[in-house]
């Protein structure tokens, strides 16, 4: 059932690209059913507003000028946390007040959980959007019941295979570990973020196809209904660009000239730092795999360096045309490229999800929250990947030819391209996304306002 445009959705995004990206294809998505989508955000990351002229756009003050939150610490999340509780509370009053405007509800990033204290006052419904995989979710709430089954552990226990998560190992657990034990702040946040206050419903970015069990357990544990409706960005009519950073477009040029199937795609997202002896250890891995290479490498993301300056001396050099080295990609046009045979990722959602819709295995060099544990499911149980243990030159340099040259690689390949025909699936008529996309708009409709 599609909605009159009356009825309107507020969403509230987290400002950073991994999570702002898929809240602006959910209101994508909830404006292909009819409803009118405000967005409100906080002035850090303020979206691109001419790229979604259908949305009503509205600024909160955050207090965060002049603080360098390219990596948010808990301490940031927490300040824009309570800062923008005012802002929100004096602009869903004033909408209230507006006559004809009919709230439905507030959708709001989990991380941004100030916003169901907010709605609670206003008597106003909330749903939290779950941006990542039910399996990193689910390995969150498994530990939070015994966290003493699993910190402290023993160095020696890195490797063995974590008590109930199976395929998760103790260097897997989703949380950063110092000493091998995690920070009771962090565990306070990880609850904070898991917690959905008095939410009415969760909406995720994942598909039935994929992570049914987990979903099922996980909606036991919190009683109120799920609504799995990815990819977002294939279930998005719009294509519009969410990207923060400007994207180099022209290593799609590149990319044309490079034969079918031929180039690694390495990206490690928008967050994640490596230190310079993992880039100088990927780039000699990259140069001897032989295999042309598409390589971002993000300013800031390599620690103590501005940008690529790390490098070896005439290392582009001496890669010449076979390699090519941005900034910023346009990334899902690259892996949507026919040049393109795989991706060594750091296997956040967004970009794991792009990666398997295009039909693109993985190398996975993940780094921390989510990224674990999605790296175990993509190697351990889809096997659409091949997961490093350790980042060395040579052991970089074997993955990437056994990605892109061995039968091993091909069986990724045939697995991808099984798991995608699944999930296009689930978004025709009749399919699971397709279907609870549906019963969400009812579900939203029928919200008392
Ligand atoms: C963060 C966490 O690291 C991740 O684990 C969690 O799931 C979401 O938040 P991020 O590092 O942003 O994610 O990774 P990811 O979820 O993969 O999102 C990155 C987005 O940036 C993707 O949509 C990707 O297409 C885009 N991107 C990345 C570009 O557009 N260009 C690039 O060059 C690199």
């Amino acid at each position: 059932m599609k909605v009159e445009r009356k009825q309107s959705v507020v969403l509230v995004p987290f400002p950073f690209q991994g999570h702002l990206t898929p809240m602006l294809q959910l209101g994508s998505i909830l404006h292909s059913q009819g409803f009118s989508v405000k967005v409100i955000h906080t002035e850090y990351n303020s979206p691109n507003y001419s790229n979604y002229p259908e949305f009503v756009f509205h600024s909160m003050y955050d207090g965060l000028q002049g603080i360098d939150i390219s990596f948010p610490s808990l301490d940031n999340i927490y300040v824009m946390n309570e800062n923008c509780k005012a802002p929100l509370r004096n602009y869903l009053v004033r909408m209230m007040e507006e006559e004809g405007d009919q709230l439905a509800c507030i959708v709001y990033d989990n991380v941004m959980f100030f916003v169901d204290d907010v709605a609670t006052q206003l008597r106003l419904p909330t749903i939290v959007l779950r941006p990542y995989s039910a399996a990193y979710l689910h390995s969150m709430i498994t530990i939070f019941q015994e966290p003493q089954k699993y910190f402290p552990f023993k160095d020696s226990q890195l490797l063995d295979p974590s008590p109930e998560l199976h395929p998760l190992r103790f260097k897997d657990l989703p949380f950063p570990a110092i000493n091998n034990t995690v920070p009771e702040p962090i565990l306070d946040f990880c609850r904070a973020i898991s917690d959905i206050g008095s939410s009415v419903a969760t909406i995720w970015n994942t598909m039935q196809h994929l992570e049914n069990s987990l979903l099922l357990r996980l909606q036991e544990h919190y009683k109120v209904p799920f609504f799995p409706i990815g990819p977002f960005h294939k279930m998005a009519p719009l294509v519009s660009s969410t990207s923060i950073l400007e994207e180099d477009s022209s290593c799609i040029e590149w990319l044309d000239r490079q034969a079918h199937n031929s180039v690694l795609y390495v990206s490690l997202g928008s967050l994640v730092r490596i230190d310079e002896k993992e880039l100088i250890e990927t780039a000699w891995g990259l140069a001897n795999s032989d295999q042309p290479f598409l390589w971002v490498i993000r300013p800031g993301s390599v620690s103590g360096f501005k940008c690529a300056e790390a490098l070896p001396d005439g290392f582009e050099e001496m890669i010449g045309d076979r390699g090519r080295i941005v900034k910023w990609a346009p990334q899902k046009q690259v892996l949507a490229h026919p040049a393109v045979a795989g991706f060594y990722t750091h296997c956040g959602w967004n970009s794991t999800l792009e990666s398997i819709m295009e039909e693109v295995p993985l190398i996975c060099r993940p780094l921390l929250a989510d990224q674990p544990v999605n790296a175990r499911y993509l190697s351990q149980i889809y096997k659409i990947g091949f997961e490093l243990d350790v980042i060395e030159r040579t052991v970089i340099e074997r993955a990437v030819r056994k990605l892109m040259l061995s039968e091993g690689g091909k069986d990724l390949k045939k697995r991808i391209i099984d798991m995608k025909q699944n999930i296009v699936a689930g978004m025709q008529i009749d399919g699971n996304s397709h279907k609870n996309l549906h019963d969400l708009v009812d579900f939203i409709s029928a919200l008392p306002s």
